[in-house]
């Protein structure tokens, strides 16, 4: 596995915490009169967080080369 297909293989799962998490909040909102407890409001942004860096990363790959910078 090269470094584009980890970086990707990264993204794609770290997406699919991040979509948990903010089902979470609907859920926890539901339940509690639209009101979730403070860790569960936060919970998204370090995963979303993580996706924002791999996800440049991946929108610059294509213009970096075929072997070139990070190749
Ligand atoms: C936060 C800023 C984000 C940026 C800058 C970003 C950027 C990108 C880029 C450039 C790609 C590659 C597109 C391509 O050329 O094929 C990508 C793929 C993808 N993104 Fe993001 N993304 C972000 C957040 C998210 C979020 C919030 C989700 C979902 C909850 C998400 C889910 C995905 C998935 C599933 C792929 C396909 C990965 C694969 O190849 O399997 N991304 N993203």
């Amino acid at each position: 596995m090269n470094w584009n297909q980890g970086v990707r293989q990264f993204h794609r799962w770290v997406s699919l915490v991040f979509t948990l998490t903010v089902i979470a909040n609907f859920a926890a909102m539901a339940m509690n009169g639209g009101q979730a407890p403070m860790w569960i409001v936060y919970a998204p942004l370090p995963p979303l967080f993580l996706l924002l860096f791999s996800g440049l990363y991946l929108f610059v790959r294509p213009y970096l080369g075929r072997r070139g910078t990070f190749g």
